[in-house]
């Protein structure tokens, strides 16, 4: 009997969701990715303040021009002149991902994917009906891919690569040699480039370097604010492209998607922007002394080895337990109390490996080290 769509059979919940709800509320919880921080005070009283002043209702699709020209002027040290033409707000970078599928794939076209992976681009792809192909980022290589890989894979079926840095789960960046190997790569095969850079402001010790500026015509950047302003439970985000004829595309996909962006919210951003553009630093500071501290906690612990990221929210340390699976490893630490992630959750390249959101307080972190390493320590020991 046919129930519902192919589509709809076709996609799984993510394994960091499984993991999370098998979670009780006493846990100390590396789980799930969102800043511990709340927005800043000024976009909060501006929110409120914009609904009172009558901002409720709908705004055109692509977003109000003044918060797009102000997020094209935050791109300015990237590429000079784009304005609000160049921007289109969308309910989030999940929105704003699923919009780009939409936009530049068809069924049975397939897109490069990174694989570990943010676990939405796979299930995206099916969504519009297309293909993934995935290529390694693998620990050996400081997660960062192979162009030889990404050549093995690419086929005249392939329309587009995507690319997210820092990165979900594994914390890898780009430097300029690398980001322009893949730029060399996406130019040779004619692909779309859709670059996820959400956690674009959430660096440590050197600027991020984009794809933006690059002069490359058919690039889409995928930008939120969940992360830049810890407004994960806002769903607020955006595309930005130098490419015109692109942005007219996504903005009519956008209309059918969500007509538009909360009114009120549009206004709390632009505030952010504007009075509270220090915030991710803040943030990103608190976040690079975490960083330090679980690093040199898991490095420290039998049969971990862990790359130091130059950014983003996570680690995603190899984590060797004899006989034991990620997934089993998680679970085991979960029963002394801590959740994380089994790296599996993130593609096969993620077996072995774990993923630690370092989203808690110093202290919580040096807590929940203690209990994975007694875990660790009692496994290789069984
Ligand atoms: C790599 C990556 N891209 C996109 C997103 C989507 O973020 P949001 O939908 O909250 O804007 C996330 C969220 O965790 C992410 O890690």
């Amino acid at each position: 009997m046919r129930t519902f769509s192919d589509r709809a059979l076709a996609i799984q919940p993510t394994g960091v969701r499984k993991m999370f709800d098998l979670a009780g509320d006493d846990v100390i919880s590396f789980g799930l990715g969102e800043p511990d921080f709340q927005p800043p005070l000024v976009a909060i009283n501006a929110f409120h303040q914009a609904m009172l002043d009558g901002r409720n209702k709908y705004t055109t699709t692509a977003g109000l021009p003044a918060l797009r020209e102000k997020i094209a002027q935050t791109w300015s040290s990237y590429q000079e002149g784009m304005t609000d033409q160049n921007v289109c707000m969308t309910m989030s970078g999940t929105n704003a991902l699923l919009n780009l599928f939409m936009t530049l794939i068809n069924p049975g076209e397939n897109i490069l994917l990174p694989e570990p992976y943010f676990p939405l681009y796979g299930p995206d792809a099916t969504l519009v009906g297309g293909e993934s192909k995935y290529y390694p980022c693998l620990f050996e290589n400081e997660f960062i891919p192979k162009i030889s890989d990404l050549e093995s894979l690419v086929d005249d079926k392939t329309v587009a690569i995507l690319y997210n840095f820092p990165s979900n789960p594994t914390g890898g960046t780009l430097d300029e040699t690398q980001r322009d190997d893949l730029l060399e790569f996406a130019k040779k095969h004619d692909l779309w480039i859709i670059s996820d850079e959400v956690y674009d402001r959430i660096v440590f010790d050197e600027e991020h370097v984009s794809f933006m500026g690059t002069g490359y015509d058919k690039l889409m950047v995928v930008n939120s604010f969940s992360k830049t302003f810890a407004m994960t439970g806002w769903r607020i985000g955006y595309i930005i492209s130098t490419n015109l004829e692109a942005m007219k595309q996504v903005i009519k996909i956008q209309y059918y998607i969500s007509a538009c962006s909360n009114d009120a919210m549009q206004y709390a951003v632009l505030e952010a922007i504007e009075k509270a553009n220090d915030y991710p630093s803040m943030m990103a500071e608190e976040f690079k002394q975490r960083c330090s501290l679980i690093v040199d906690r898991l490095n420290s612990m039998p049969g971990v080895q862990c790359h130091k990221p130059k950014g983003a929210i996570y680690v995603f340390p190899k984590v060797n337990v004899p006989n034991m699976t990620s997934e089993e490893v998680a679970l085991e630490i979960l029963k002394d109390g801590v959740l994380c992630s089994p790296g599996s959750a993130f593609g096969p390249s993620g077996e072995g490996h774990l993923r630690f959101a370092y989203t808690i307080s110093q202290e919580d972190i040096a807590r929940g080290m203690d209990k994975v390493e007694a875990t660790l320590k009692r496994l290789n020991s069984a």
